[in-house]
């Protein structure tokens, strides 16, 4: 019976660069909804940009752009990423979008009506300077416990101490530098803690199937006994400014981004049904028959194992059929990083070409159903491709396809089909039952066994051998045809993991006019055409580009920040720019509010700098030059929309100019002439 199935992967937020981690989430699923697909069921693959919130939105102003504009630009690159890897969204839309808004006011109406949305005054920290409530992680101060500098508002990085932001000493706004105000402020909650939610979770998150064992234990520590009451009420509104959707009579009060960025779920597939005119309430409506499955990461398991299903339930909506979450990425065994070249964004790999397939069959063969991080380590994912994929998989076509277009005309011949079959569709039910329980590194590691006795009977026939022999003919064919044969088998199973070559194999070598599908599995194949080449091994140079590729420097000196100039102060006329190129660089006439020495720093000082609107914090590699106290209240030049960095002393906003030679030694900074006033546009 075909099955009607709805899959999400998690709505990433929409800022940003695509990188290896977020891969892993979307290939997993992505392999998942293939193999649906091929088996003929009805399988939906639904996701969305997350686009709200307050980094979003101070994001865009960094860049001077609109968050619209970030969000339609952040999109762009989304789909190019995500479909360089072939993940085949059915829909791929966006929180900011009509659908959303309305569907998150409609369930907001309906949690009010059924009494689970209360409102409260809490305090919070105000940034006077910017006039904004502060999000935690835009809180910074000394750790209470170890007095470490810069640490944010809710954990050390140093010791590793939880605390409030309130605990936090000499507490500063990593916006604008200013002493952040506590001010009550009126907030929605939705009511976690009422007696039908908890009653509700505690059967819900126990249901078979709904959730990965080990997450549903995580549940009932969450959730504690019968009786007790431990969760608490969640906060879903955020004051204005705020990019995202105003709650209806609410006005300056925006609903938080967790309120609407799950319920973008919906909203994308609801845009998607209006587009294919499929029945939206048959998959959302409360006794729906359809299936629903979130693929999200574990940090997020929180949000869509009790607020969600809470929500969905009390406004009247089905509830997930289960939620998977997978853990994280490691590469080469630690965190990924920016400094060691191992953050690698997907963008960077397609670039240099390396083949997208490569990674999703690592990743399938490291993925099970558990939330155990995986490990991607370069070295072996170079060997286990080259070995697998080349070396086992498509050495089989490329070992035999020729005897059979050079001998028999491309014609397979079969003496004994039926037995051949039967054990392809063995084959096929076993590696069906590894990808419906997300067991990928089963599937292929059956998948890889079924290759290895094929490239071992060849090994024992030695076609090439048979071939020599003109009087062997029909033994030569029979050995090839069964070798094609597990060719076929080998790519059909393979498909939801390698897409594109499966779909060469089967439109370029077996003159398919389609796509395989599960049940190919039990037909034979007829013919094959010459073969081509179908991929490369992995070169370790390639490795090495793409590790090269991604290394950035995180603290950098003023030797980052004023690059020395080539030798002899050549001017660099190959690389001319445009003016548009230039029009990019926002360069501001900013005054400096305040300069100080930074504690523990070599070089930099640490400028407050004005720019009329707002302030700026900037390390500047200038303390050799200037003596802080001189430069208070002198204008200068800087570049207003770099990207923030995040260094050893803090984060600097944006970068001063000034001029340094090779020859004579000295950093000095720009001014402009007189009567230039903070904030004035530089071009
Ligand atoms: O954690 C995140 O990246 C969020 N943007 C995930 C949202 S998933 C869903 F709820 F939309
Ligand atoms: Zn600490």
């Amino acid at each position: 019976m075909p099955r009607k199935i709805l899959v999400t992967s998690a709505l990433p937020y929409a800022n940003g660069a695509t990188h290896f981690g977020h891969l892993v989430e979307y290939i997993q699923t992505d392999i998942w909804v293939r193999f649906q697909k091929m088996c003929g069921h009805e399988c939906w693959y639904i996701c969305a940009d997350d686009t709200h919130g307050t980094p979003i939105m101070l994001r865009a102003e960094q860049e001077g752009i609109t968050p619209e504009q970030l969000i339609a630009r952040v999109h762009e690159e989304r789909l190019r990423d995500f479909g360089g890897f072939h993940v085949a969204f059915d829909n791929y839309y966006t929180t900011h979008s009509d659908e959303t808004k309305q569907l998150a006011g409609d369930i907001y109406a309906r949690l009010q009506a059924a009494g689970l949305i209360e409102t409260r005054s809490i305090e919070q920290f105000y940034d006077p300077l910017k006039q904004m409530f502060l999000p935690d992680r835009y809180i910074k101060g000394e750790c209470p416990k170890c007095g470490a500098k810069d640490q944010y508002g809710d954990n050390c990085e140093v010791c590793g101490a939880a605390y409030t932001p309130a605990e936090v000493k000499n507490p500063y706004s990593v916006i604008s530098g200013a002493k952040p105000e506590l001010r009550p402020s009126e907030h929605y909650f939705f009511r976690l803690s009422d007696p039908r939610c908890q009653d509700f979770l505690r059967h819900y998150t126990r249901e078979a199937g709904r959730l990965q064992p080990e997450a549903a234990n995580k549940m009932q520590e969450w959730l504690g006994q019968p009786g007790e009451n431990k969760l608490s009420d969640w906060d879903i509104s955020r004051d204005a400014p705020y990019f995202g959707f105003e709650i209806p009579d609410a006005p300056g009060k925006y609903f938080y981004v967790w309120l609407d960025a799950p319920i973008g779920y919906m909203g994308s597939f609801r845009n998607f049904c209006d587009q294919r005119g499929l029945n939206f309430d048959e998959y959302w409506k409360p006794d729906s028959k359809t299936e629903l499955y979130h693929f999200i990461g574990k940090d997020i398991l929180y949000f869509h194992a009790l607020f969600w299903p809470a929500e969905l339930a009390h406004a009247g909506y089905r509830t997930p059929t289960g939620i998977f979450a997978h853990g994280f990425l490691t590469v080469d065994g630690a965190k990924m990083s920016k400094s060691r070249g191992t953050f690698i964004t997907a963008d960077s790999y397609l670039r240099l070409g390396l083949n997208p397939e490569w990674l999703r069959y690592y990743y399938a063969a490291k993925l099970n159903s558990s939330m155990e991080d995986i490990d991607l380590n370069l070295e072996d994912f170079a060997a286990r491709v080259n070995s697998d994929l080349v070396g086992k998989y498509l050495n089989i076509a490329s070992r035999c396809a020729g005897f059979l277009t050079k001998f028999f005309d491309g014609k397979l011949h079969f003496d004994a089909a039926q037995p051949m079959r039967a054990a392809a569709v063995e084959q096929g039910v076993l590696a069906a039952k590894s990808y419906e329980a997300r067991e990928y590194s089963r599937a292929v590691r059956d998948i890889m066994a079924v290759a290895d006795r094929i490239n071992e009977a060849i090994a024992t026939a030695a076609p090439w051998a048979v071939a020599k022999d003109e009087n062997k003919r029909a033994e030569l064919h029979d050995i090839c045809s069964r070798a094609l044969h597990g060719f076929y088998v080998v790519t059909i199973l393979l498909q939801p993991i390698l897409p594109v070559t499966a779909r060469r194999v089967a439109r370029e070598l077996f003159d398919m006019q389609r796509d395989f599908r599960w049940d190919d599995l039990d037909a034979m194949p007829s013919r094959v055409a010459p073969y081509t080449h179908l991929m490369q091994r992995i070169e370790p140079q390639q490795i090495a580009a793409l590790v090269e590729a991604n290394r950035e420097s995180l603290a950098p000196t003023e030797a980052a920040q004023f690059p020395q100039l080539p030798q002899k102060d050549k001017m660099q006329t190959d690389a001319l720019i445009n003016i548009d190129d230039f029009a990019k660089v926002d360069l501001r006439i900013a005054r400096i509010a305040n300069a100080e020495h930074v504690e523990g720093a070599e070089k930099l000082l640490k400028l407050t700098l004005d720019l009329g609107t707002e302030t700026r914090t900037v390390f500047a590699g200038i303390k050799s030059a200037y003596d802080p106290a001189t430069l208070v209240g002198r204008l200068t030049v800087m570049v207003a929309n770099l990207a923030p960095r995040k260094m050893k002393f803090g984060l600097s906003e944006g970068m001063v100019l000034a001029a340094s030679g090779s020859d004579s030694p000295g950093i000095f900074l720009l001014s402009p002439d007189s009567g230039a006033q903070p904030g004035m546009r530089v071009k």
